[in-house]
C-alpha cells in the first residue's frame, strides 16, 4: 500500500494537536483509506513540548525546524498549524520542495502572497488544501443541495455572524492572536474567514465590500506564558502591550450573482462562548443555521400551502457518509473534531488520488481576497473592489 508521510508544524498547538489526533486515529474513521498514513514529523517551537507530543500520539521524528522536516524526502504532505504570520513562508518553502500542503485558515497575511502561492502550486502539481473545516459539516452540504434543487429560489440576502468572548475582558492577556506580526490581519482572517468560507461554499463571489474593523482594546497585560482561552488573572498593575489588528469586524457586501450581505464578527461578544450562525434568504424561501444546533438546518419554503407555512427542523443524519461514520441516528450532532476528522480525511484522500477538493490555495485565494478588501475598506472608509 502506498505510504504518506506527513509533517505536523505546530504540533502541540490548538490545531496541532487536533491535526496530530486525527492522523492517529485514521485507519479507525476511514477503514476505506486506499493508502498508509504515517506520522513523520511533529515540529513546535520547544524542544519540551516536541517530546510530550511525539509521546502522545507518535512519530518517527520530532524538532524545532520546520525546514528539516520540509527537506525530509520520506515527508509527502506538509500541515501548517503555526501562527498565521508563518503559513506564507512554510507553504512557499513547502512548495518548492515539491511536498503537497494542507495549510491552517487564514490561508496566506496578503492578497499577493496568496496569488503567488497558488502559481506556484500549479507549477509543481501538489494537492493544496486550508484549514475552513466548518462548511464540511454535511448540514452544510444539505443546504448546498437544497439550493441547487431551486427550493428557495434565487438568493437575495445574506447574513452571518460568529463572536466568541474569549478576549472580552480587557484584562484578558496579551497573545500572538492580537499581534500583527503574527497575525497580521487579527479577527478579520481568523475569525471573518470562516463567515467568508460558508459565503464562498454557498452564495458565491464577493465583488465588492465596505467594512469596519476597529481594535477596541487596545494594550492587554502582558503575562508570560499566557494561552488563549486562560482564564483572566491579570490585573491593571500589570506591564501592557499594544494590540495591533483588528477585534471586530462588521461588513457589508455585494455577490456576483447580485445577492447582497451582511456580515460581523468578533473575539470581545461577553456572554458569546462561540456563536456561529448564517441565514440566507431566496425569492422562494430561506435556510438559516445556528452553530448551537450543529445538525439542524431550518427552511422556510414559499411552496408549502397556505396556512401550513413555517421553517422545518431538518436534521441530518447518517443517510449522509460522513456522518454515519460516527453515528448511527440523526441529530446526535458531529462535533468540531468529528469534522476536522472529516477535512484531513478529504485531504488524504486527495493526495491519494490527486483530485483537489475545496478549498484548495485556489480557492481560499478568494477568501484572502475578501479579508484584503475588508481591511482596505475600513482604512479608505469606502466601498473597495474585491480582487478575486
Ligand atoms: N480551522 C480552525 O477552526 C482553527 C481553529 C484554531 C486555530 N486555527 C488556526 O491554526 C493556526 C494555529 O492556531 P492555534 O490555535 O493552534 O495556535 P497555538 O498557539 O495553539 O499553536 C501554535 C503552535 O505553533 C508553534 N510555533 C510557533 N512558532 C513556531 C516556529 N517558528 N517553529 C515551530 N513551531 C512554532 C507553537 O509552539 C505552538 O504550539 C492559526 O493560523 C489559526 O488561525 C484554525
Amino acid at each position: 500500500m502506498k505510504r504518506i508521510g506527513v509533517a505536523v508544524l505546530g504540533a502541540y498547538g490548538w490545531m496541532g494537536r487536533s491535526h496530530c489526533s486525527v492522523y492517529a486515529d485514521l485507519t479507525r474513521i476511514f477503514p476505506d483509506l486506499p493508502v498508509e498514513v504515517t506520522l513523520r514529523w511533529l515540529v513546535g517551537n520547544s524542544e519540551q513540548g516536541t517530546r510530550h507530543v511525539a509521546q502522545q500520539f507518535g512519530a518517527e521524528c520530532r524538532g524545532v525546524d520546520w525546514r528539516a522536516a520540509i527537506e525530509d524526502p520520506q515527508v509527502d504532505l506538509v500541515d501548517i498549524c503555526l501562527p498565521d504570520a508563518l503559513h506564507y513562508e512554510v507553504a512557499k518553502a513547502s512548495l518548492e520542495a515539491g511536498k503537497h500542503v494542507y495549510c491552517e485558515k487564514p490561508f496566506t497575511n496578503t492578497l499577493d502572497e496568496a496569488e503567488e502561492l497558488v502559481s506556484l502550486a500549479a507549477v509543481k502539481g501538489v494537492v493544496t488544501r486550508v484549514g475552513h473545516n466548518f462548511p464540511v459539516n454535511p448540514v452544510h452540504a444539505l443546504a448546498k443541495d437544497i439550493m441547487a434543487s431551486g427550493e428557495i429560489g434565487e438568493v437575495t440576502l445574506f447574513k452571518a455572524a460568529q463572536h466568541v468572548d474569549s478576549l472580552a475582558d480587557p484584562l484578558a492577556p496579551f497573545i500572538w492572536r492580537l499581534d500583527a506580526n503574527r497575525a497580521p490581519t487579527g479577527v478579520v482572517g481568523d475569525t471573518g474567514s470562516h463567515i467568508f468560507s460558508f459565503m464562498d461554499y454557498l452564495v458565491g463571489t464577493v465583488d465588492e465590500v465596505i467594512a469596519h474593523c476597529p481594535i477596541i482594546h487596545s494594550k492587554r497585560p502582558h503575562l508570560a506564558g499566557a494561552r488563549y482561552g486562560d482564564p483572566v488573572q491579570a490585573n491593571a498593575t500589570n506591564a501592557t502591550r499594544a494590540v495591533t489588528n483588528p477585534d471586530v469586524g462588521m461588513v457589508i457586501c455585494r455577490f456576483a450573482n447580485g445577492a447582497v450581505g451582511t456580515v460581523d464578527f468578533s473575539r470581545i461578544a461577553s456572554g458569546r462562548r462561540f456563536l456561529q450562525r448564517y441565514e440566507i434568504y431566496g425569492t422562494k424561501g430561506s435556510i438559516t443555521y445556528d452553530y448551537d444546533q450543529i445538525a439542524r438546518l431550518n427552511v422556510f419554503s414559499s411552496s408549502d400551502a397556505r396556512g401550513r407555512q413555517g421553517f422545518r427542523a431538518i436534521d441530518v443524519g447518517p443517510e449522509w457518509p460522513d456522518y454515519a461514520r460516527f453515528l448511527p441516528l440523526p441529530n446526535f450532532g458531529i462535533g468540531f473534531n468529528e469534522v476536522k476528522s472529516l477535512e484531513v480525511g478529504e485531504v488524504i484522500r486527495s493526495v491519494a488520488n490527486g483530485e483537489p477538493k475545496w478549498p484548495t490555495f485556489a480557492d481560499a485565494k478568494r477568501i484572502v481576497a475578501l479579508v484584503d478588501a475588508c481591511l482596505a475598506s475600513h482604512n479608505s472608509r469606502r466601498w473597495e473592489k474585491v480582487r478575486n
